[in-house]
């Protein structure tokens, strides 16, 4: 797998806005608002090109609005960028107006661009920061490795300069550093799950991840069947009988290197599950063959898995994380399981397999049995598990199921920080007589009722710790293009859990 996205570089000062030499001076507008004094001054020396603009109603500041022109100061162009209302603003609107004015300068010869940031004082400059970097990057992303260089859209853009108050700079450009590290983090994760299924394999994703724990100081180890068969992993082994590729149990174990023992620092011990179906056919319960390409996507949280790690060890979190990625095609052969055969799990309870096609739940199962071993503080899975919680609440929230309301509470307030956001979905008890087993202890379906909590019922089987299922089924993926998300797959998770483990309560 080739990485070929070229990103620019950041540099941060805090200078006149006469002084600033650029291709491009990104000026962010509130929506009818007088313009801050820094601004008037400035545009005096640009012939009022701007209260000229503002005057003839070209341009107000109205969210999502860009505004090009040609200037004839020190900074050739300016890009006024609308952030609609002021007493409305928040770091999503911030995002997208940034995303919008990135986009605008796609296809235009514009090497350097500045983005004035002063004047948004509801914000931490350090969170700004972050926010701002980060956006830049993830506007800037496509995957575009396949095709003839011509046939590439261009981007030009070789530097962002973020400009801001003397006072504001060390703090901006602290958030800054960390928000490039989180979107390279995000780039891998929406790498991985664009690549198509020839390409990534459960090998090459274990090849990938190993790749990235070794550039990040990242133990790594790599189970294979035998080792599956030895443990038991009976959920995980049924799934991948069917495929020719062999399936792949990846661990990743980062701690960070602290002078202190972790032990007298009670570092937590978090452990992140992703699940590693690099091809959904459905099995035996074969999928209709409408959208089934997409199914190259249904690895995307063992691709946010691997991301979040990188981050995390790139940021040293002051956290033990283990990544776990249970990774297999979902294939029918003359050696698939049957509907209606019955498996063992891990922890030595018995599965009906139903139905093929839920299969996720299978091979987390048992990852969710082995996260066991570390004692975790905590366990987060990340899966595009099921079609209905797309029905549900479709793409603007993940599915949010935990039997702990601490981590619930945790992952709530990163989703609304990160614009990631998730959204609490019911585990009653109920829910368990639908996946109570008839032959086994349980069976892998539960009918078509409230289907992502019947789903998520069948995971809690298998944990006995503070837990939190994500279904990212509908937000790990887009058919449209969003600000900041091209296309495809759009990594998500992997700001929101880093900002959950940075701001851990
Ligand atoms: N990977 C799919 C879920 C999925 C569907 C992800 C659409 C992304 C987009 C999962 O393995 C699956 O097939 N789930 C079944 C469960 C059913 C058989 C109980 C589903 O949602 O139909
Ligand atoms: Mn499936
Ligand atoms: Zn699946």
């Amino acid at each position: 797998m080739k990485n070929l996205s070229r990103v620019p570089r950041f540099s941060y000062e805090s200078k006149n806005l006469a002084e600033i030499s650029a291709d491009v001076l990104i000026l962010p507008l509130f929506d009818n608002e007088k313009l801050p004094k820094e601004l008037t001054d400035f545009d005096k020396k640009i012939n009022n090109a701007v209260k000229n603009i503002l005057d003839a109603k070209d341009f107000s500041g109205k969210k999502n609005s860009v505004l090009l022109f040609h200037s004839s100061g020190k900074a050739k162009r300016i890009l006024l960028i609308g952030l609609g209302e002021n007493k409305k603003i928040s770091m999503e609107t911030i995002r997208a107006s940034i995303s919008n004015g990135i986009s605008a300068l796609k296809n235009i010869s514009a090497a350097k661009a500045a983005i004035r940031l002063s004047g948004l004082d509801s914000f931490a400059s350090e969170d700004l920061g972050q926010a701002v970097v980060e956006t830049v990057l993830l506007s800037l992303y496509e995957f575009t490795q396949y095709k003839k260089t011509d046939e590439k859209k261009k981007s030009y853009l070789k530097e962002i300069c973020l400009l801001a108050d003397k006072k504001d700079l060390s703090e901006i450009k602290k958030g800054g550093e960390t928000g490039e590290k989180i979107a390279r983090a995000v780039i891998l994760a929406r790498d991985l799950a664009n690549e198509p299924a020839n390409v990534v394999t459960p090998a090459t994703l274990a090849e990938e991840a190993v790749k990235m724990a070794k550039l990040n100081g990242i133990k790594h180890k790599i189970l294979e069947i035998k080792d599956m068969k030895r443990l038991g992993m009976g959920a995980l082994l049924g799934v991948a009988k069917g495929s020719e590729e062999p399936a792949k149990f990846i661990i990743l174990e980062y701690k960070p290197k602290l002078k202190v023992k972790s032990e007298e620092l009670k570092v937590q011990t978090i452990v992140l599950v992703g699940k590693g179906i690099t091809f959904d056919s459905g099995g035996i319960s074969i999928k209709p063959s409408q959208s089934m390409d997409e199914m190259k996507y249904d690895m995307a949280g063992g691709a946010t898995v691997i991301g979040a790690m990188q981050a995390a060890a790139q940021l040293i979190l002051p956290i033990n994380l283990i990544g776990l990625i249970p990774s297999t095609e979902n294939l029918p052969s003359g050696t698939a399981q049957r509907p209606g055969d019955i498996v063992r799990a891990m922890n030595g309870k018995t599965i009906e397999v139903l139905n093929t096609d839920a299969e996720g739940r299978m091979i987390l199962a048992d990852a969710l049995v082995y996260a066991k071993k570390y004692n975790p503080d905590a366990v987060i899975d990340f899966a595009t598990l099921t079609g209905a919680i797309v029905v549900a609440i479709g793409e603007h929230a993940s599915g949010l199921f935990s039997n702990n309301e601490n981590l619930e509470k945790n992952l709530k307030k990163a989703g609304e920080a990160t614009g990631e956001r998730v959204w609490p979905m019911p585990l009653y008890e109920e829910y368990f007589e639908q996946i109570k087993g008839d032959l086994a202890d349980i069976r892998n379906i539960g009918g078509k009722e409230g289907g992502p909590s019947t789903a998520a019922k069948f995971l809690e089987q298998f944990t006995d710790f503070p837990w939190a299922h994500l279904d990212i089924a509908g937000t790990a993926w887009t058919t449209k293009p969003k600000p900041y998300r091209p296309k495809g797959a759009t990594g998500v998770g992997v700001r929101l859990i880093i900002e959950t483990l940075i701001n851990w309560e």
